[in-house]
């Protein structure tokens, strides 16, 4: 069924964008850590995104995305008032969230919108949400005034100084377990090689790191195999096992070289969608 697009805010104009949409079945089942499938034209691919917020009394789900190929151009192209042809959803398994005490909320990129609602989750229930959030600039930046309305603690950084600390967020994860040495669980999501650096900057410190991976995906319901993962030796389909797993167990080299698998096939998709909308 079309899903109304009752929102648009860009967030990095032409880059990245914030949606509301009008999903009430949705909004009603939704935990951190679901995601829906997207399609835009009868003939188009299915692509996975996020839940960043829900808000069940109005019937909305918040999604955010980051311009890439051309499922993401093709959406980028719909306004508030139009609709997405058909969003399936909550997919996936939500995250595991119970009071513990620390949490630490890592997010990087478009990942912290997803983060955010994780984070959101752990702050609900009753845990001290320290977040970290990353970019390569201060304009990249995301959510951050949604994290600081809630979160115990936000710390900054960019790659090129320009706000917070210079640096990576694993600098500022490293810094705050060697401080706290109560944090039960590190959270994350952003770009593989994010997830991968704190998966190894939480490993000396034995502290839980569940990730959230983003592999490609065809179906989102575990019939294709096409988001197959291997985790701790097993394979595991991101689908329908996560899409959270133990960071420590994934094999992110795999992913890394199953996500560019199609890169050249997509270029040519993306440039061909370009030139027939002349941009
Ligand atoms: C469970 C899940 C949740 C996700 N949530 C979000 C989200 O909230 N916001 C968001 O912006 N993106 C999210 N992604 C990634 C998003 O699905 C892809 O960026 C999108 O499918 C790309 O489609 P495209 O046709 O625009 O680009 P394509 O033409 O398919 O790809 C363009 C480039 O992006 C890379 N790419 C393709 N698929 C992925 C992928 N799954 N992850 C990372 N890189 C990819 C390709 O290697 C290529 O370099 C999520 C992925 C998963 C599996
Ligand atoms: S996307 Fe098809 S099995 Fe996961």
């Amino acid at each position: 069924m079309p899903t109304p697009i009752l929102e648009k805010t860009p967030l990095i104009p032409g880059k990245t964008s914030k949606l509301v949409l009008q999903a009430p079945e949705i909004a009603r089942h939704a935990h951190p850590g679901h995601f829906v499938m997207l399609r835009m034209r009868p003939t188009g691919e299915r692509i996975p995104l996020t839940i960043a917020d829900t808000d069940a009394e109005k019937g909305t789900i918040t999604i955010v995305y980051l311009v890439l190929g051309k499922s993401t151009a093709e959406l980028e192209c719909l306004n508030a008032g139009d609709s997405i042809l058909d969003v399936c959803g909550p997919l996936g398994h939500p995250t595991h969230i119970e009071k513990r005490g620390t949490v630490i909320c890592v997010g990087g990129g478009t990942g912290i919108a997803a983060m955010h609602h994780i984070a959101k989750g752990h702050k609900r229930i009753g845990n001290k949400v320290v977040g970290v959030i990353g970019a390569r600039s201060k304009d990249l930046l995301l959510f951050e005034d949604e994290l600081r309305s809630f979160a115990d603690e936000l710390l900054i950084s960019t790659d090129d100084g320009s706000y917070g600390h210079k640096g990576l967020v694993t600098d500022l994860l490293r810094d705050r377990l060697e401080k706290d040495k109560d944090v039960f669980e590190v959270v994350a999501v952003g770009p593989v090689p994010m997830m991968a650096a704190v998966a190894d900057t939480t490993r000396p410190f034995n502290v839980k790191t569940t990730v959230s991976l983003n592999p490609i995906m065809v179906d989102g319901i575990g019939m294709c195999g096409a988001c197959r993962v291997t985790v701790g030796g097993k394979t595991r389909f991101a689908c329908v096992d996560g899409p959270e797993f133990d960071g420590h167990a994934v094999d992110f080299a795999e992913l890394r070289r199953r996500l560019g698998a199609f890169r050249e096939q997509e270029k040519i998709s993306l440039d061909t969608f370009r030139s027939a909308h002349g941009n």
